[in-house]
């Protein structure tokens, strides 16, 4: 086995190999995920299936995780019914057995499903956490407060399924404050936030784009969203299928094209007279290449000679995250408004914590 460490280690130029990556990524066995990931690290090492399954992926940068999407890969296997023996062990799918029990399961099915499972690797992580929009009615709401206007046209990068751009058709109940229709099928509880002052605000147009956008009206990409959603954050799991009916009401569109350029198109013409350009990202530019985060700048700076502009983001910045993965806990993601912080989150939006001013 050190012969085979020591050969991985040099193909990730003497940096963390796969497993040590699997090891780090939750830090424990708390659990389905971090028993997989703890095992597939020895199995890696061992040379077992997990070997087999990242062959030609020993190189891949840490901010690919590319142990996610092999998860990913296993939970849709799982989620069509072609792994009944692992059910008792995802909870979303009413399983209660031990997670420390998986692994004799889980390792045939990652066995017999090798060429499926190589092919999930290629899958961007495609979450889309429509509590994260907490984050955006923030945002939206200090723009308005600056600006005055109160019509907004919504555009959303690394948009994903587009849930993101429902943000009005929520509800959000804060500390002492809420905001959005009583009547909203997905409500989003717990979101903090002690003194905010939610302004209303009109969308006018929404639109989005993603490298890979996702159509959850169609069962393949209802199973593909949930496929990254953890199978034991039931929480999340149900604000998920709240956003899926809002998303079947109101479809919007998701374009397939890369941030920078699609902004860059997006705003070559002002919207009418009175409207408010909101461009929002969340949890995406960590996957963005340099030149797609430069790109996307110089489309702001470009956009905003045209038209009033307001660039809201729940992003944490990458240099930080990588530094934090040495420690238990990650920075929080920021909530800045044209660069201002305006407070911080959680990973998947609630509960958010103001700044003080
Ligand atoms: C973790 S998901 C987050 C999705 C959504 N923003 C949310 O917060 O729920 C990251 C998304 O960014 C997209 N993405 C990554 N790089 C991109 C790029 N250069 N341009 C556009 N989208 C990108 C991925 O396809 C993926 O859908």
């Amino acid at each position: 086995m050190a012969a085979q460490q020591a050969a991985s280690g040099r193909e990730t130029g003497g940096g963390p190999t796969l497993a040590d990556r699997f090891r780090e990524h939750f830090g424990g066995r708390d659990h389905l995920y971090g028993v997989l990931l703890a095992e597939m690290a020895d199995d890696w090492e061992e040379g077992g299936v997990t070997r087999e399954l990242f062959e030609g992926w020993e190189g891949a940068e840490p901010r690919q995780f590319v142990q996610l999407r092999l998860l990913a890969g296993l939970f849709r296997i799982v989620l069509r019914g072609d792994a009944p023996q692992l059910v008792p062990f995802y909870p979303v799918l009413g399983g209660d057995a031990d997670p420390e029990e998986a692994w004799a399961a889980v390792r045939p099915v990652l066995a017999a499903h090798v060429e499926e499972l190589r092919a999930s690797l290629s899958d961007v992580p495609q979450t889309n956490e429509p509590a994260r929009t907490v984050a955006l009615l923030v945002g939206i709401s200090e723009a308005v407060r600056r600006t005055g206007l109160r019509r907004v046209r919504l555009l959303e990068l690394g948009a994903s399924a587009g849930m993101g751009l429902q943000v009005d058709r929520y509800r959000f109940e804060g500390d002492g404050w809420s905001a959005g229709p009583e009547d909203a099928h997905l409500v989003i509880h717990a979101c903090g936030a002690a003194g905010f002052d939610p302004q209303p605000f009109q969308v006018v147009e929404r639109r989005g784009c993603d490298l890979a956008p996702v159509d959850v009206s169609t069962p393949e990409g209802e199973a593909h969203m949930r496929s990254f959603v953890w199978p034991w954050m039931l929480d999340r799991h149900l604000r998920f299928d709240g956003a899926l009916d809002v998303m079947r009401q109101h479809p919007v569109t998701v374009d397939a094209a890369p941030a920078g350029a699609w902004l860059a198109e997006q705003l070559t013409v002002a919207p009418p007279e009175g409207v408010l350009t909101v461009v929002w990202h969340s949890v995406t530019r960590v996957y963005w290449p340099v030149e797609e985060a430069r790109a996307v700048d110089a489309a702001l700076a470009d956009g905003r000679t045209r038209m009033p502009v307001a660039h809201v983001s729940m992003e944490t910045p990458w240099s930080a995250w990588e530094a934090a993965m040495a420690r238990p806990l990650p920075r929080l993601p920021r909530i800045e408004v044209d660069g201002d912080l305006l407070g911080t989150c959680d990973h998947h939006g609630p509960p958010v914590q103001l700044e003080r001013r």
